[in-house]
């Protein structure tokens, strides 16, 4: 008998454990994987994604016009292990015409929500500075009533920038912590949502009357053309001097050069980011030495239980894509 062409899946990272187990134990399908320990380069994803009939990647791979014919006309499928989908060339993929795309709502709404409220707490806390304190035996004798003093959520007003699944989940955890009134922006109202908050819901209003009432605004919108840089010298200029900005959904939101100039001005008080622009920002970086800024390496997501349900849906979606299924599990239409 003539060997059997197997569809190539090509998977340019090392998933988590139990979903790698899975990948390795699949039947039909050829699995080709970048496991290296650093994230794969441009040249071995072009090199890796050809003759692919379906490509399992990360937010760091670019997926452009230029992969896509790397791969060649079979390629049907590209299954991103994320919700968001910004690295993705959408307009190409249209040209394309044939390749569908599969991505991983929901399964991280809770971590994400989680670590936003975490980076709030941090942020009003002052945690950046009392572990530095600590590390470095600058922790003074006594108990001090007077120094490392931070805020609290108690009767704040909470602005929400995008009530999408994660904006949502983050505005349910922080209510317990006192907040008085929940804001929202984003391109259209959520008004079901909004209503299914306690505490009288959430408010529908304008970016800028978000600014300018919130203590705490927290980024959950998707990067896009209108959501690219809108935090700008204007917008920190807007906002509260003792406000807090957490963002755990894109970098490229936030203009981080005009970050740096609002938290030396003042304009508000602390930024904790789970999301820059580059990712990683190099440590000697000024946001990084900041004593305003907390940063994490874009964890938002990272547990065991919501990477591997990640990376286990992304594997439905790139089987569905190459089996030609009506339906993925999670498609960007
Ligand atoms: C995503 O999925 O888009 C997050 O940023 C990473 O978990």
């Amino acid at each position: 008998m003539p060997p059997i062409n197997l569809p190539v899946l090509f998977v340019t990272s090392r998933l988590p454990h139990h979903a790698q187990q899975r990948l390795e134990a699949l039947a039909g399908v050829e699995v080709r994987q970048h496991t290296g320990t650093s994230a794969i380069g441009r040249a071995q994803l072009l090199e890796g994604v050809r003759d692919a009939d379906g490509l399992i990647c990360v937010l760091s791979d670019k997926i452009d016009s230029e992969l896509i014919q790397a791969a060649g006309p079979q390629l049907r499928v590209i299954s991103t292990v994320s919700v968001g989908y910004d690295h993705v060339d959408l307009d190409a993929l249209r040209r394309h015409g044939k390749i569908r795309l599969g991505y991983t709502p929901d399964v991280l709404t809770d971590a994400t929500a989680d670590t936003t409220v975490l980076l709030a707490l941090m942020a009003a806390r002052r945690v950046k500075l009392a572990l530095q304190t600590v590390a470095n035996g600058e922790w003074g004798g006594g108990f001090s009533l007077s120094t490392g003093l931070g805020s609290q959520f108690t009767g704040k007003t909470l602005g929400i920038v995008g009530l999408g699944r994660i904006g949502y989940a983050t505005a349910q955890r922080l209510l317990p912590f006192g907040v008085s009134r929940i804001l929202y922006s984003g391109s259209r109202s959520h008004s079901g949502r909004a209503e299914c908050l306690g505490g009288g819901g959430a408010e529908y209003v304008s970016f800028e009357d978000l600014l300018r009432e919130s203590d705490l605004v927290c980024i959950c919108c998707p990067l896009n053309e209108r959501t690219e840089g809108m935090f700008d010298r204007r917008a920190f200029a807007a906002m509260k001097s003792s406000a807090i900005l957490v963002n755990t959904a894109r970098g490229a939101i936030v203009n981080q050069d005009d970050l740096l100039v609002a938290l030396d001005e003042g304009l508000i008080a602390h930024a904790a980011l789970d999301v820059t622009v580059p990712e990683p920002l190099p440590k000697d970086h000024p946001l990084v030495v900041h004593p305003k800024c907390t940063i994490l390496p874009h964890i938002g997501s990272a547990t065991e239980e919501t990477r591997n349900a990640m990376a286990n849906l992304a594997i439905d979606n790139a089987l569905a894509g190459i089996q030609g299924l009506k339906d993925l599990a999670a498609e960007v239409t």
